[in-house]
């Protein structure tokens, strides 16, 4: 199975034709005149990855969400029906939060203040002492956000109508999403983290390869060797305001350490056995979600503005099947481990930059040809950015 055959694939120098080349200002990622405007005109109207069908199994089942760039608390859940629903976590009888644990499984929800109960459905079953308000009950239901899932993966969009279905946004990548393994996955890890980094310049760094000798000198020589020092990938694609790229594979990579090796056994019989082998899948989603096949790690990373300067990371691997022995819960914990290890060298040079940035000192940022997919967002933001001004005059 070729996961990026949905994309048209396109060699470097046509792939990059595409884009500009010249410098670009490098104010979008400091200035907080210009975070406001992106908070507007893509956050508050895209559709957000924000959780994974695993997490709510059961009728019942919910997770809180804190969306800081929103200011808003979102109840994900499950209802009786097995639909999944996302609310504002937000009595609709004087405001206060229905909700504070993280996650659960709940009949219904009652609001601790006055004990207004709502269904799993949002609508409102009970109030104390109702016939003394002037409302009608089906007039008071949680107040919803759009909500739709593809691939297991679970999106929302704050927008009042959204402009585009979820299959719509991703195009021809919708199918590409539904074919990967966190599509089936019951279990995943997580790690969170936030970083004093604009967003773009976070989810730049996981867009090029540029850097991977310099800032990872104890794990590139898997990607990097004689023919393509910097591992440049070997083609580019956009599909929207979305962007793939193909990794390269060194045809002769170093022999890792015994340890690597045993775990790397282990996983090759386990990804044989569950029907995770697949072909290499690099999506740079928008508007910050970042996805890699990798068998069986399904890799995901997300990050959520927080600020001009500032984002939340949310990074997941995501399983297929329980941890139901001892070598598969080695290798799962040794390559995700190895992964975040690779992660927290990338954090230095992020935040590095940013400080650079924010300075003031370069007035313009510039990027080659193999970082045309930083290029492809920072063109993109600029687009959306301008319809919603135009908007707005008109
Ligand atoms: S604010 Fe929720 S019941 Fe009163
Ligand atoms: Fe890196």
């Amino acid at each position: 199975m070729n996961v990026q055959s949905a994309i048209h694939m396109l060699p470097t120098e046509e792939a990059a034709k595409l884009r500009g080349r010249g410098p670009l200002s490098s104010k979008p990622y400091y200035d907080p005149e210009w975070y406001e405007l992106e908070r507007k005109a893509i956050f508050m109207r895209s559709w957000l990855h924000i959780g994974h069908v695993c997490e709510i199994p059961e009728p019942g089942s919910f997770i809180l969400r804190e969306v800081e760039f929103a200011k808003a608390s979102l109840l994900i859940v499950r209802g009786k029906d097995g639909e999944v629903r996302a609310f504002h976590n937000v009595c609709t009888h004087r405001g206060t939060r229905l909700v504070e644990d993280a996650e659960g499984k709940r009949n219904q929800f009652s609001c601790p203040y006055h004990m207004w109960t709502y269904g799993t459905d949002g609508k409102l079953l009970s109030a104390p002492d109702f016939e003394r308000f002037y409302v009608k009950k089906e007039d008071c239901s949680l107040k919803t956000v759009h909500c739709e899932v593809l691939g297991g993966f679970i999106f929302i969009n704050f927008e009042r109508h959204p402009r585009q279905t979820l299959r719509d946004f991703f195009g021809p990548i919708a199918e590409e999403l539904e074919a990967l393994p966190s599509a089936r996955a019951t279990h995943f890890t997580e790690c969170r983290y936030e970083i004093a980094a604009n967003w773009k310049t976070n989810f730049d760094n996981f867009q090029e390869n540029y850097h991977l000798r310099f800032i990872h000198p104890r794990t590139s020589a898997a990607a990097c060797w004689e023919e393509n020092p910097f591992g440049y990938p070997v083609a580019y694609g956009f599909a929207g305001p979305h962007r793939s790229q193909t990794l390269p594979t060194n045809p002769n990579p170093p022999m890792p350490s015994a340890v690597m090796l045993d775990g790397y056994r282990r996983i090759g019989a386990i990804a044989v056995r569950e029907g995770l082998v697949f072909d290499k899948a690099d999506f740079k989603l928008f508007p910050a979600f970042h996805v890699v096949g990798l068998a069986p790690n399904q890799f995901t990373h997300t990050m959520w503005p927080l600020g001009p300067d500032r984002t939340r990371g949310q990074v997941r691997f995501y399983f297929t099947s329980d941890n139901d022995s001892a070598s598969k819960l080695f290798a799962r914990e040794m390559t995700t481990m190895t992964i975040l290890d690779v992660l927290c060298e990338d954090r230095d040079a992020i935040i590095s930059a940013q400080k650079g940035l924010a300075s003031g000192a370069v007035s313009h940022v510039h990027f080659q040809d193999h970082e045309m997919l930083p290029r492809h967002l920072y063109e993109t933001v600029q687009a959306l950015v301008a319809e919603y001004q135009a908007e707005q005059e008109a």
